[in-house]
């Protein structure tokens, strides 16, 4: 690959854009799985599982910088860096089993997973050469997590992927390039970077010896992960992003690197696909890529948090996922596991019913594309957000009326999360069509259905066999 040409400011040259433009067009078979797999286990586990949310006495609602999710805890309460680094010490999730969460993601129907190999306080789940602040090196659990959940994967048909946080780093990150970038970048305020105890290095040097080698290491040892997912870009050049693309390309070279390598203000993104807000689902205009993600939380934060027990339920869990997914979407679910290593058992229980779903109406899901109407019917959705979660709770119920459509090879699927009561529903965005079949998904009994001035007229003989509606597949023409 070629050098990188840098102008004065950072940005890239023509010749890195050109050559980042080979080496993302190779990865069209990548980004065909990644449609393929539709709906992901994000993990987020770390040093912050252990305080889960309360640092002496102190919730992250009790003020603070950034957000009130419990992995920001070093930051929220302005953690000097050696007194937070003492919670390695305590680190020894003798719960942890590679294979249990595996199969946990397996039978929620969830076909890949990305773990934080390093999240924003520096720490990492990895034997790491670049840095000791390593669960193997620095924990007396001694085990290397990323390795032993890289060789459960495959033994359960999940693809493993990993976050990395490559440009906040509140242990070695110094200020993540506050004091050096601002100049670059006009009007880039902080943005929650460590100004309470920065470490003493340039964001140059510590990307050159830390952020770039341990993405290096993890891209050289395990170069058929499925993804690698950066995150909070803040005031990383294109330059920058293209050496952490162009090293994940020379080792891994079908792994896709997600929209946050880039950051917000550079003109051109360099991810493979896009992710979207943290639980946001996008309207189309937002949508910039034909492979996308919107990542979500089961309650109200990414890390453990010990006193937030605002789960989703199966229902409202399974209402992101069509969402989402009749966008053209995936979704990317995060669990928290605790300091023990174990997922919570609230968890475990809502993605075990979403999985029995999945397995009646995944046909809907998997590999499909969004169709020329994402949805219709009577109830409004609004998700904006993490905080407008937190904020609204959820209290919508769905009506039988409320219907999402997916498409796959010329098949339409319509999709609703409650059943008919009074076995019947007519589906209007099919007004017109020529509707030529109708099936439900998991049963071979037949529906009846007609064509009316309203649209398609199904009638059922049997209720659904998910409590949780159900599927059908129309085929046209
Ligand atoms: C935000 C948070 C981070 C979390 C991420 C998940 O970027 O800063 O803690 O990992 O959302 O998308």
């Amino acid at each position: 690959m070629g050098q990188i040409d840098e102008t004065k400011d950072g940005r890239q040259s023509d010749r890195t854009v050109a050559d980042w433009q080979e080496m993302h067009d190779s990865k069209r078979e990548a980004l065909e799985e990644f449609n393929q797999a539709k709906f992901g286990m994000f993990i987020h586990w770390g040093l912050y599982s252990i305080p889960g949310g309360v640092w002496k006495g102190l919730k992250m609602e009790d003020g603070g910088v950034g957000p009130a999710v419990a992995e920001w805890i070093m930051c929220r309460r302005a953690i000097p860096r050696a007194e937070y680094a003492e919670l390695a010490k305590g680190f020894n999730p003798v719960g942890f089993d590679a294979d249990a969460w595996a199969s946990i993601a397996a039978d929620a129907g969830m076909r890949y997973m990305a773990l934080t190999s390093k999240h924003h306080d520096g720490f990492a789940l990895f034997q790491s050469e670049a840095s000791s602040y390593n669960v193997v090196d620095g924990t007396p659990f001694k085990r290397d997590i990323v390795h032993e959940l890289h060789k459960a994967c495959p033994r359960h048909d999940v693809r493993f992927g990993v976050y990395y946080s490559h440009s906040r780093d509140w242990t070695d990150g110094g200020d993540c390039g506050d004091r050096d970038k601002t100049e670059l970048v006009e009007g880039l305020r902080s943005i929650a970077t460590n100004h309470w105890d920065p470490s003493p290095v340039s964001f140059q040097d510590y990307l050159r010896t830390k952020a770039l080698p341990q993405v290096e290491e993890l891209a050289r040892r395990y170069p058929d992960l499925f993804l690698m997912w950066f995150d909070t870009p803040g005031y990383i050049t294109e330059a920058d992003s293209f050496r952490f693309y162009r090293l994940l390309y020379e080792h891994a070279p079908q792994t896709l690197a997600n929209s946050r390598i880039s950051a917000n203000h550079v003109a051109r993104n360099l991810g493979d696909y896009q992710s979207a807000g943290d639980n946001h689902v996008p309207e189309p205009d937002e949508i910039r890529s034909a492979y996308w993600e919107t990542c979500g939380t089961m309650n109200n934060s990414w890390g453990y948090k010990s006193y937030d027990q605002d789960w989703k339920s199966p229902l409202e869990t399974l209402s992101w996922l069509v969402d989402v997914v009749s966008r053209g979407g995936n979704y990317l679910l995060n669990v928290g596991p605790t300091a023990e290593g174990v997922i919570p058992p609230e968890c475990v229980a809502i993605l075990r019913e979403v999985g029995a779903w999945l397995k009646i109406n995944g046909e809907a899901i998997y590999g499909t594309r969004a169709w020329k109407v994402f949805r219709e019917g009577p109830t409004s959705l609004s998700r904006k957000g993490t905080g407008d979660r937190e904020k609204m709770g959820f209290a919508v119920s769905f009506t039988p009326e409320d219907i999402w459509f997916t498409e796959k090879e010329g098949r339409i699927y319509a999709i609703t999360l409650a059943s008919p009561g009074n076995q019947k529903v007519v589906i209007r965005s099919l007004k017109d069509s020529p509707v030529r079949s109708v099936r439900m998904l998991g049963t071979d009994r037949p529906v009846d259905w007609e064509m009316t001035p309203d649209g398609l007229r199904v009638r059922f003989h049997d209720a659904p066999a998910s409590p949780y509606g159900y599927a059908l597949e129309v085929r046209l023409g």
